[in-house]
């Protein structure tokens, strides 16, 4: 950048739905020399960081960890369960959903797709009937997005599992938690999922380059047979590894002294109860907001509001990425866009991750001044609805 170029001051607002602000603390702990990742040092620093990653995803088993993007931890869980020609239950509940969908396919397994109109979770009606129709237990696996990061839906995943009980159908659960981990009740263990795929740039507060697979003893099971070529992905030797705190590459060191620094500040400090309370609160309060400037919310079920992420419909005849522009341009906040046929439609406002009060009210601020500004016909008052909710029926409980 010339010196002369303008340089907007005070902080950038990135309030997109992933990645999200990174602390100081955990930017700081990433900024150390970079150690031999086959050493007694990088030993204790892997054992540290696998002993407690499980308690993020609710589970006591093994959770593999890769330097990839969320893409290739979903690439994990699928090549280490199936084979070619499997068939795969998934359900169209958005852009991430469709994606998955097309990777599935592009390894040759086969997908049957339960379509959907992008402002609802996978139906577990719809589950339940296609499995109890599967008398041959043709179908292999079953997917599901928890949190659709296109929609703001958070799908019900024990339903799902109901469903599948209900049926008495053995397909495996995979279940991506890329929006959801860290930031929304989940619990791998107990609602009975076989591979939940994170990564590390959203409610981990980390910058991307962690991806996640937490394996039930069904999925590793399942692994032994599976047929689908893998080599960089395979689980076992990672697990094999990991026993004494290694992997059998290059690991991305510095990204774990960001881990073990988030972890300790999700777990330890704020606590998991409270980080999802939080999380709960702040998504109540910005949904105030969008029926206070009379927009409408594109999550269509109560029980399915994300407490991550809220996707705003702006009317019809004006474009959201022309108002995500303007804010961005005046100022200095970034929104999501509006993905796949949701272009220009929507545009996201992300609330998870390392977010309080404060960032939440500049948040809606900028999105409220930046529709006026826009020529969006909105009420004011959207921001005045989101503070009174947290100054008073908002208020954190107590620990
Ligand atoms: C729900 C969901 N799944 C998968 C992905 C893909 O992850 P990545 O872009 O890290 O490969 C994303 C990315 O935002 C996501 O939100």
């Amino acid at each position: 950048m010339p010196l002369s170029a303008a340089r907007p001051a005070g902080r950038h607002f990135l309030q997109i739905p992933g990645p999200t602000n990174v602390p100081d603390r955990v930017l700081r702990a990433i900024d150390a020399p970079t150690i031999d990742h086959r050493g007694p040092e990088f030993a204790d620093l892997g054992r540290e960081v696998l002993e407690n990653l499980g308690r993020v995803f609710g589970t006591t088993g093994p959770v593999v960890t890769y330097p990839s993007s969320g893409t290739g931890a979903w690439e994990a869980a699928l090549v280490n369960t199936l084979s070619p020609g499997d068939r795969v239950l998934a359900f169209e509940t958005g852009h991430f959903a469709t994606l998955w969908k097309a990777l599935a396919e592009r390894l040759g397994l086969e997908v049957e797709w339960v379509p959907g109109d992008w402002r609802r979770g996978a139906d577990p009606d719809a589950a339940a009937e296609i499995l109890a129709a599967d008398r041959e237990h043709a179908i292999c696996a079953v997917t599901v997005v928890h949190n659709e990061t296109s929609t703001g839906v958070t799908s019900r995943v024990p339903e799902i599992r109901a469903a599948m009980d209900a049926a008495g159908h053995p397909a495996l659960l995979l279940v991506d938690t890329i929006s959801s981990l860290g930031s929304v009740d989940y619990r791998h263990d107990e609602w009975g999922v076989d591979v939940t795929v994170g990564c590390s740039q959203k409610g981990l507060m980390l910058p991307p380059g962690l991806g996640f697979n937490a394996i039930s003893d069904r999925a590793l099971a399942a692994s032994e047979s599976a047929r689908l070529p893998r080599a960089y992905w395979k689980w076992g030797p990672i697990i094999a590894a990991n026993r004494d705190g290694v992997w059998p590459y290059t690991p991305p060191t510095n990204l774990l002294y960001g881990l073990r620094e988030a972890l300790s500040m999700l777990l330890d400090e704020e606590t998991l109860p409270a980080v999802f309370a939080r999380h709960l609160r702040h998504a109540e309060a910005t949904r105030r907001a969008v029926r206070g400037w009379g927009l409408e919310v594109l999550c269509e079920d109560p029980r399915e509001f994300s407490p991550a992420l809220t996707a705003v419909l702006v009317p019809d005849g004006h474009d959201a990425d022309a108002v995500r522009r303007l804010i961005l341009e005046r100022f200095d906040m970034s929104l999501g866009t509006g993905l796949g046929k949701l272009a220009g439609k929507v545009f996201r406002i992300g609330h998870l991750g390392d977010f309080n009060d404060l960032t939440l009210a500049g948040t809606l601020c900028g999105v409220e001044m930046g529709l006026v500004a826009s020529g969006v016909p909105i009420e004011r008052g959207g921001v005045d609805a989101a503070l009174e909710f947290l100054e008073h029926e908002g208020q954190p409980v107590a620990s």
